[in-house]
C-alpha cells in the first residue's frame, strides 16, 4: 500500500484538510485498497485536538467531515510513508530537519514534497507556491485554502500511483 502524510505546522487548518481531500479524491478514484493517508504537524500546541472550527466549518460548506485529531511528526513517519507533503517551505525545513536529527540522514527530495508543486494554476517554471497559513486570516483564507488543496488532489493522485 502506498502512504501518503500531509504536514503542516499545527496539523489543525492545512493537513488535515488535505488528508480528507486526498481520502475522498482515493475513494472516488477506486483506489481505496492501493492509497493510505494520514497527517500531522511538526508542533505540538495542539495535540489531541479536532481541526480548528475554521477549518471545519469551511470543510462542512463542502459537505466534508474532518475526523482527525492532531498529532506529532514523529521519526518513524519517514519509515511508514512514501510521501511526506509538506504545505510550505518552513514545513519542508521543519521535516528535513526533525529526519536529519532522529535518524542521521536527510530525506529523498522525492519522499518529501511540497503539496504546491500539483498546483495546476501554476506557473511551471516560477517558484512552488506555498498553501499559506491561514491561522491568523479570516474566513476567505479558508476557502483559499481549501480551493487549492483541492485542485491539487488529482495530480498529486497521479503522482503517486505511477511511482
Ligand atoms: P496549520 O495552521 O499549520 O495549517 O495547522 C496553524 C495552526 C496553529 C498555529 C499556527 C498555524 N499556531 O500557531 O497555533
Amino acid at each position: 500500500m502506498i502512504q501518503v502524510l500531509f504536514v503542516c505546522l499545527g496539523n489543525i487548518c492545512r493537513s488535515p484538510l488535505a488528508e480528507a481531500l486526498f481520502h475522498l479524491h482515493v475513494r472516488q478514484a477506486g483506489l481505496s485498497s492501493r492509497l493510505g493517508c494520514d497527517s500531522a504537524g511538526t508542533n505540538g500546541y495542539h495535540v489531541g485536538e479536532r481541526p480548528d472550527p475554521r477549518t471545519r466549518r469551511n470543510a462542512q460548506s463542502h459537505g466534508l467531515e474532518l475526523p482527525h485529531r492532531c498529532r506529532l511528526l514523529t521519526a518513524d513517519d519517514f519509515d511508514r510513508f512514501d510521501f511526506i507533503i509538506g504545505m510550505d517551505e518552513q514545513n519542508i525545513a521543519n521535516i528535513r530537519s526533525l529526519c536529519h536529527r532522529t535518524t542521521g540522514h536527510y530525506p529523498p527530495d522525492t519522499q518529501v514534497m511540497l503539496l504546491g508543486y500539483f498546483d495546476p494554476q501554476r506557473d511551471p517554471d516560477g517558484p512552488v507556491p506555498p498553501v499559506p497559513d491561514p491561522y491568523y486570516q479570516d474566513e476567505e483564507a479558508f476557502e483559499e485554502v481549501y480551493q487549492m488543496i483541492d485542485r491539487c488532489m488529482d495530480p498529486l493522485l497521479a503522482w503517486v500511483t505511477k511511482r
